[in-house]
């Protein structure tokens, strides 16, 4: 009895002698949660799908933003209020459009092939949208989830299955704010002095969903109108990152409080659709939609509104040329079809990056990132292969191909990703070199990659 009372001594002494050096903690705030190290498997995915699935796929009508745009803003948006007023009946309110979102055909696994198909190495889906119904069975959100009402079903967890079966990483988008949550307008009618909304319905909510999915990332939006003071943002990422189950994991985004994006987090959004002139010094990403007008579904989109591969095959190199990943939306239908011009969009830029990836995963931007002696070039390199990587999306009209920036040596070879002939070149003075390029295959995605071994 005495020998086994002091074991449990012995070992509880250990403990709290070893805790210290189990690592750093962080503090409830943004100098120390800051400081942290971004997980490493974010920088080396380079590009992730976003998914945009909710109750506003059902009217599927202008955005996502449809119930704000038709009841929140003021004056309406008389499309929106029109648009109801021919198609539906009196009273006929946001919420019922909840029974009508049926997922039906939704097949995760389907999905998750696509996903895998495009090249992706990350797929966020939005776990709740600033309506603020949540697409897991949350408790939090009694009757507005889609366990409860609509498709009967723990869309969250189903996908992250298929999806974690493919080695993708996965990760979901939360809203902080909802924008007709009764507890936070009571807040926001106090000037955020309150904070009802965020201990009673946000914080518990955020919690479970982390405890319950492990998601590897959090996407959070919907911060803007309130300090971070308000949403315990601090406490709550101290916690992700000391004490949550995905604490050596977890990437979260920047989008924690007003006056926060751009400045303080994991990586940076900063504004959706974000371009940076030049080399940013902080990671960062671009959220981009296929759909140019709108991030879920809608149902009068038109071809001409929808971006194209080799737009989106430019927009994926220019953001990883200046060190960004790219985070690249589709969104499903109300009954969980992926519509088959985005899966057409996905499975291209999984072609390219089939014959083209060495260049992107795990990739670090160049001394120089964009130069334009020929047709424009944007540069990225790899330290694997130690190979810079020319980028060009323009056919030159001449064979001869003029590269100003690298600096050659005897030993340099070149070659064209996806013909394994190394290419003619001469060095050019003081620097850059010219070379003879080969007929350039025919690709959908309209971009090449000229590969140099032993440039500086
Ligand atoms: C995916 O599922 C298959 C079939 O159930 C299983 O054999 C395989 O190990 C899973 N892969 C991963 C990475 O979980
Ligand atoms: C909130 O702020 C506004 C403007 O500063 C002020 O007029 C109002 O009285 C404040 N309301 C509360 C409940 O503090
Ligand atoms: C919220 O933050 C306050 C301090 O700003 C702290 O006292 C409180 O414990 C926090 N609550 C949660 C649930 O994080
Ligand atoms: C590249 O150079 C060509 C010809 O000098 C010019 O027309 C084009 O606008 C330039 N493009 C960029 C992106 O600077």
């Amino acid at each position: 009895m005495f020998a086994q009372e002091s074991w449990v001594f012995l070992l509880l002494a250990a403990w709290f002698i070893l805790i210290p050096a189990s690592g750093t903690r962080y503090q409830a705030n943004w100098e120390s949660l800051d400081a942290r190290p971004l997980p490493t498997w974010y920088d080396e995915a380079k590009f992730g799908i976003f998914v945009h699935w909710g109750v506003f796929s059902v009217p599927g009508f202008e955005s996502e933003w449809f119930w704000w745009h038709w009841k929140g803003q003021n004056p309406p948006d008389q499309k929106c209020v029109q648009y109801m007023l021919d198609n539906y009946p009196p009273g006929f309110s946001y919420p019922d459009f909840a029974p009508q979102f049926h997922a039906q055909f939704f097949d995760p696994d389907d999905w998750a092939d696509i996903f895998e198909a495009s090249g992706a190495k990350y797929v966020v889906l939005t776990a709740k949208h600033h309506e603020g119904f949540t697409t897991w069975p949350s408790s939090y959100s009694w009757n507005w989830n889609s366990v409860d009402t609509g498709p009967h079903r723990d869309l969250v967890g189903d996908l992250a299955e298929a999806v974690r079966n493919r080695s993708l990483h996965y990760g979901l988008y939360n809203s902080l704010y909802e924008w007709f949550n009764p507890l936070y307008l009571a807040d926001k009618k106090n000037n955020f002095t309150t904070q009802d909304f965020v201990l009673k319905k946000l914080l518990p909510e955020l919690y479970d969903m982390v405890l319950s999915y492990k998601p590897e990332l959090i996407w959070s939006d919907g911060d803007w109108e309130a300090p971070d003071t308000y949403w315990n943002s601090t406490e709550f990422l101290a916690w992700l990152y000391n004490d949550s189950p995905v604490k050596d994991v977890i990437v979260t985004n920047d989008r924690w409080g007003a006056g926060c994006y751009c400045k303080h987090g994991g990586y940076y959004n900063c504004a959706d659709k974000y371009t940076p002139g030049e080399l940013p010094k902080h990671k960062w990403e671009k959220c981009q939609s296929v759909d140019t007008q709108s991030w879920g579904y809608r149902r009068t989109m038109r071809l001409s509104e929808l971006m194209d591969l080799p737009s989106i095959i430019q927009d994926l190199v220019q953001t990883v040329a200046m060190g960004g990943n790219y985070l690249l939306n589709v969104g499903p239908t109300p009954d969980g079809m992926i519509p088959p011009v985005f899966e057409e969009r996905l499975r291209g830029i999984g072609a390219w990056l089939e014959v083209n990836g060495e260049a992107i995963y795990s990739s670090k931007p160049w001394r120089i990132q964009t130069e334009n002696a020929t047709v424009p070039v944007w540069y990225t390199s790899n330290s694997k292969y130690s190979s810079v990587y020319a980028v060009f999306m323009t056919k030159p009209t001449v064979y001869t191909f003029h590269l100003s920036e690298p600096v050659t040596a005897e030993s340099t070879t070149v070659t064209l990703l996806g013909n394994p002939e190394p290419l003619r070149w001469a060095p050019l003075h003081p620097r850059g070199l010219i070379l003879l390029l080969p007929e350039l295959p025919q690709t959908p995605a309209q971009a090449w990659i000229l590969k140099l071994d032993g440039v500086k």
